[in-house]
């Protein structure tokens, strides 16, 4: 710890305040120490990573490749019905055993040199084991016994695969709070389909784009299609939930009773008379968790993000790709029972969101903005004082940073600092 914190504190002109996370020195987002460290302390200590969505590996076989930090992982679906998730590394030379996004197996055989391994990842088979005519092969002392891919603990919440590389981390009920697993429970309450898939690589240190997620504060001023349109304005009701320890957060939007009309469709009309949508049908929202939340941004920390804007539901997984580079994978749902009206809706208003989205496209960028203006002073620092300088819920607004807040205190409790 001490030596992180000697390099952590190395930025001139900065001194980390005891008890107070409302400032972070940019090195956070430029130092290739700190990158390195995180790898160790937040994605391969005591955090839940989410890896897949059961609902893409239904059958024995069925596997996904994904990232937890940047170690790359294998989720896979065994002969008992359990997940497995493992690094993806191949126990002989360490390359990539399975270098394909998704797939159906019996078994995996690693490429390069053709060593096989069974669905939870136990090593099975040497190729040319007993060498060719009686000479080479294997070293009789290597155990094929003793040697797998180094596995992950998973955990399965309402359909979500989470993996994790420690044995402390706490249950994922415990480790999120019983509150906002209510809002996963809430938002997922049925059995989900994929409806498709996105992916963007963001200019940015993984931990801007975890900001901008827990920074409600933007969302009405940035995202000018918000204020235009209606879709969240501060005025409307709504709060910030936190985790007791401030790590995840919920940002949730309500309207009121009264902006439903007949047929349960919201009603769409500008704010400002001179812009007028000619095709409002991706503004249209049914009702469909028997609540009036319309919008519910949700972090689990590190980087997961759950998301209901209108009708276009989604996780998004963030994986860090350097200290300046990130990629953002969109996951598009829907529900298995959705009928083709349901579908179609859910496809229409998915083009407020994503890498074009109308609504969140601005994100893809001022993330870079603040990562080139970062580089020339590692010691100057962000300031986070909107809402004050604590990390509590709000109720009724979410003009506040208390849950970026809450995120810097979760890095600054894993990181040493
Ligand atoms: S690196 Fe996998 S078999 Fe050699
Ligand atoms: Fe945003």
């Amino acid at each position: 710890m001490d030596d992180l914190n000697v390099k952590a504190t190395a930025a001139p002109h900065f001194k980390w305040l005891h008890g107070d996370m409302s400032q972070v020195p940019f090195q956070v987002y430029t130092d290739e120490a700190l990158y390195a460290a995180e790898q160790q302390r937040i994605f391969q200590g005591p955090v839940w990573n989410f890896i897949a969505l059961e609902c893409e590996i239904p059958n024995a076989g069925d596997f996904k490749t994904t990232f937890a930090g940047d170690a790359p992982i294998i989720v896979v679906r065994a002969e008992d019905g359990s997940v497995k998730a493992m690094v993806n590394r191949c126990v002989h030379k360490g390359s990539l055993v399975c270098y394909k996004p998704r797939g159906t197996v019996k078994e995996f055989t690693c490429v390069y040199h053709n060593w096989t391994y069974d669905l939870s990842g136990q090593l099975t088979g040497v190729a040319f084991r007993r060498g060719v005519n009686g000479v080479g092969g294997l070293d009789p002392e290597y155990d094929i016994k003793k040697n797998r891919l180094q596995p992950l603990r998973v955990e399965i919440f309402n359909g979500l695969v989470f993996g994790t590389f420690s044995d402390k981390t706490p249950p994922f009920r415990e480790y999120i709070g019983g509150d906002l697993c209510a809002n996963i429970e809430r938002v997922f309450p049925r059995k989900v389909k994929v409806l498709g898939y996105h992916s963007q690589i963001l200019p940015n240190n993984w931990k801007l784009y975890v900001e901008n997620n827990k920074d409600a504060y933007h969302a009405s001023l940035l995202h000018v299609f918000h204020n235009t349109f209606g879709v969240v304005r501060p005025t409307m009701g709504g709060g910030i939930k936190l985790s007791d320890n401030g790590w995840h957060h919920l940002s949730y939007t309500v309207k009121n009773a009264d902006s439903e009309d007949a047929t349960g469709k919201e009603k769409v009309r500008s704010l400002q008379d001179q812009y007028k949508l000619n095709d409002v049908r991706m503004m249209e929202h049914k009702l469909e968790f028997g609540d009036f939340t319309t919008n519910a941004i949700q972090t689990v920390f590190p980087t997961l993000v759950v998301q209901q804007i209108l009708n276009a539901l989604a996780v998004r997984q963030l994986v860090p790709k350097g200290v300046d580079k990130s990629e953002l994978i969109w996951t598009i749902l829907g529900f298995e029972d959705d009928d083709a009206d349901m579908q179609a809706l859910r496809v229409q208003v998915n083009n407020l969101v994503g890498p074009a989205g109308l609504i969140s496209m601005e994100d893809g960028c001022v993330g870079g903005w603040v990562q080139t203006a970062a580089k020339a002073d590692p010691g100057a620092q962000t300031v986070m004082p909107m809402g004050g300088r604590n990390i509590e819920p709000t109720e009724g607004s979410r003009v506040t940073e208390s849950a970026v807040r809450g995120f810097w205190k979760g890095w600054r409790e894993l990181m040493g600092v």
